[in-house]
């Protein structure tokens, strides 16, 4: 029998690109959306695939979600509000925990294994490198808005082992470290490597946050997508957390270069740098971001393979398209 799965964020970057892998694999999938921070345009391919249904809903809304599901073999919870840049924190909190409950209460009552989307956002300011799955958890304080988006997904990390540790429902945690690639937001929602290719391409600055000698890793999306499925399919998975990510550290003004060399070779990089105290919502960052991801090598077997010189050339293809097509 046909394998039934439901991702929720499904017109978001990673949800799509998830749910083409999957119907690509021979899965039935149902995507849920509420569109708001997704793209119809993420998901028009996949629209015609008979084994793909699209429900426009929203993840708080359980009586819809209970309403249309009652058989699923698995739920990839990706549906979420990440860090609150543009306003204040309250849809992260109550989108992140409201929703992932329901997603649980779901699961539940219909036997579902769930994949949930953590972040590595969650490690905040450990100054340990790299970042174990057993690592210390260390935020700064709540009148900083920032950490509203690792606390909410703390806060589900624990709800997702409550509810195996109570009802034994199978619940896999999966902490994704800088992903890019086709489909991820043009904004900030997607990441810095958005907005420095956004800027190349329309020769602008681009805007450097701090120094920029801050550190993080970017995993290409299909490295993701392979991870969450792994995750999804083993049989080893439910009640663990894995890291998925690229280990290559790299600083982000050495990043904003290189997207800059791929796109104007011949001209110097404009960078503008903004002071963090410049940024709204008393805006403090994470100075150094890498992943110990040796959990899910020898669990999983997963790998991410593809570097920075290979899946940049294809985002920056991808987004002079989208901003083509815009026009
Ligand atoms: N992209 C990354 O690098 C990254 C890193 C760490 C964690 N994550 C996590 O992975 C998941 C997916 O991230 P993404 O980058 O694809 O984000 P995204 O914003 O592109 O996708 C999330 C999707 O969820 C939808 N959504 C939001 N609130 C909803 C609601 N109330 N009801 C229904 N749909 C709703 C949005 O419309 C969007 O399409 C998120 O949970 C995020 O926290 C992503």
């Amino acid at each position: 029998m046909t394998k039934k799965i439901l991702v929720t964020g499904v017109a978001g970057f990673i949800g799509s690109n998830i749910a083409s892998r999957l119907v690509e694999m021979g899965y039935e999938v149902f995507g849920v959306d509420n569109l708001s921070n997704g793209f119809e345009r993420n998901i028009e391919t996949l629209r015609g695939n008979k084994n793909f249904t699209f429900l426009k809903a929203d993840i708080r809304d359980a009586e819809i979600l209970s309403g249309n599901f009652s058989k699923l073999d698995y739920i990839l919870h990706l549906a979420a509000y990440k860090i609150p840049r543009y306003s204040d924190s309250l849809d992260t909190l109550m989108i992140n925990t409201h929703g992932t409950e329901n997603i649980l209460e779901l699961a539940r009552k219909i036997e579902a294994k769930v994949v949930f989307s953590s972040t590595s956002d969650i490690y905040g300011k450990n100054p340990s490198l790299p970042f174990k799955e057993d690592s210390n958890i260390v935020l700064g304080q709540t009148n900083v808005r920032r950490w509203a988006y690792a606390v909410s997904k703390i806060f589900d990390e624990h709800l997702c082992f409550a509810y195996h540790e109570r009802y034994n429902l199978p619940v896999s945690i999966v902490r994704y470290f800088g992903g890019y690639g086709p489909h991820q937001n043009l904004t900030w929602w997607g990441g810095p490597q958005s907005v420095f290719i956004d800027c190349a391409l329309s020769n602008n600055e681009m805007p450097i946050h701090g120094d920029g000698l801050q550190t993080r890793t970017f995993t290409y999306v299909d490295d993701m997508v392979s991870g969450t499925i792994k995750i999804m399919e083993s049989e080893r998975s439910a009640g663990e957390v894995f890291n998925i990510g690229a280990k290559r550290e790299i600083a982000i003004i050495d990043l904003a270069r290189m997207i800059w060399k791929m796109i104007r070779p011949k001209e110097e990089p404009k960078i503008k740098k903004i002071p963090y105290k410049d940024i709204s919502g008393k805006y403090e960052d994470v100075m150094r971001r890498v992943p110990d991801v040796s959990k899910a090598e020898e669990m999983l077997g997963f790998n991410a393979e593809i570097q920075l010189e290979e899946g940049l050339p294809k985002t920056i293809q991808w987004q002079r398209d989208i901003l083509k097509r815009a026009k």
